[in-house]
């Protein structure tokens, strides 16, 4: 039978399989209680030593289907892999602990379990309140595909929780936000927009690829459910695409664990082993990106060519405290505008060296790239268009005074 398991059945986690409880790290599915810190869930929550070799790498369970002792017996609860898989399942119940959840989901992308979430908590008639900057494949997901089976979105600016409220119609059942936001690095208060949400009867689902669960984990702060690009940071070295649900509700978590299963995009096995490998260093990781993105904004601060930088770290940014108070650092991503226009945002994209060319970020080599005419094209002629003079940098772990004279002679 490959459309079980019900949805209230969980499969045996490969940790709880194991009799080595060696390390004491319980197996996830728990919340912020959990021992350890978040560098030791990072690196055990989920993971035991593999039951049959005692390896101590989850292994990637490359199968579809498992043998059965008698018809029903499952051993474990694997039947199939898109129902459950043992690399995903690893993998799952890591997400689940690192964003202080209880239940985490493992997708095929970041737009797959948007869409998986869209389509568990909306239904025709619905409205949605979305974010005035976002990625524009999210921006393109409600305008293009979600509003043809008739839900209905408005914009506002999320950095104002009073325009949030605003926007708010009697039929408002999610609220949408992206923080920091992509590309403009907007700072969302995530816990004033719960309330304005929660008062009216609406979720709040928080985007956190441009923060990672590291830096901010906005469950703790009211949000309902978090969505990720495990792409990005979760991942962490541009070799795989992914995504991420993470809630802490048990019903919820159970009525998208159907959906995730009756849709079908899920991560397969290899995948979710390169983004679980990826989250074992992600607290390393981010600590460095921050601290490079940090030099990064203060020399472009500095420039003469640069108009406007983007960076929540910087004092001068409005989200700055809300960021202080609600991140444990500023990020890895930096945006800024150009004097000279569209030409002269372009021209810097492509005298960089160091910095590659690329759509995509969060991995640990450094990117540019300009909004406009690549990740949001899309957005073109909407309320979420970009400045065609913004270039955005995803800044990498290299040595930082490499990227520094990379960008000034790309200025220069
Ligand atoms: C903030 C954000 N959310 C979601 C996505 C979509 O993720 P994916 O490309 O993995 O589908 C992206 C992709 O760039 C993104 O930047």
């Amino acid at each position: 039978m490959e459309c079980a398991p019900s949805s209230t059945v969980r499969p045996t986690s490969l940790a709880l399989m194991s009799e080595q409880r060696d390390n004491g790290i319980d197996s996830g599915g728990h919340g912020g209680g959990s021992p350890g810190g978040f560098e030791t869930l990072a690196i055990h929550a989920g993971q035991t030593a593999d039951p049959a070799t005692g390896a101590v790498v989850p292994p990637i369970y490359q199968v579809s289907t498992y043998k059965q002792d008698g018809v029903g017996g499952l051993r474990g609860g694997y039947e199939y892999s898109r129902s459950a898989n043992p690399t995903r399942t690893a993998l799952e119940e890591n997400l689940a602990a690192l964003e202080g959840g209880r239940r985490g989901l493992a997708f095929a992308s970041g737009l797959a379990a948007e869409d998986c979430l869209l389509r568990t908590l909306l239904t025709p008639g619905d409205h949605v309140v979305i974010p005035n900057d976002a990625y524009g494949g999210t921006f393109r997901l409600f305008a293009k595909v979600v509003e043809r089976w008739g839900v209905e979105w408005s914009v506002a600016d999320s950095s104002d929780p009073a325009a949030v409220a605003a926007a708010l119609r009697e039929r408002t059942k999610v609220v949408w936000v992206e923080t920091p936001s992509n590309p403009l690095l907007g700072i969302t208060d995530i816990a004033a927009v719960a309330d304005v949400a929660h008062g009216a009867g609406a979720k709040l689902v928080v985007d956190n690829t441009f923060a990672s669960p590291y830096l901010q984990q906005p469950l703790a702060l009211g949000a309902d459910a978090v969505v990720h690009s495990t792409t990005k940071y979760m991942g962490g070295h541009s070799d795989v695409v992914g995504g991420a649900l993470v809630v802490s509700d048990p019903e919820l978590g159970d009525q998208l664990t159907f959906h995730q299963n009756a849709m079908g995009a899920i991560a397969g096995p290899f995948d979710a082993w390169l983004v679980m490998r990826g989250i074992k260093t992600l607290a390393v990781r981010m600590d460095r990106h921050s601290a490079n993105a940090t030099r990064v904004a203060q020399l472009l601060s500095a420039h003469p060519k640069v108009t406007e930088v983007f960076y929540p770290g910087l004092p001068s940014h409005p989200g700055h405290e809300i960021a202080a108070k609600q991140m444990r650092s500023f990020g890895g991503m930096v945006s800024f505008r150009v004097s000279g226009g569209e030409e002269a945002a372009v021209r810097v994209c492509d005298r960089a060296r160091l910095f590659t060319l690329g759509e995509s970020l969060g991995g640990v080599e450094s990117l540019i790239e300009h909004p406009g005419r690549m990740t949001h094209a899309s957005v073109a002629g909407s309320a979420l268009e970009v400045p065609q003079d913004l270039v955005r940098l995803s800044v990498g772990i290299e040595t930082p005074e490499d990227l520094l004279a990379d960008l000034t002679q790309a200025l220069d």
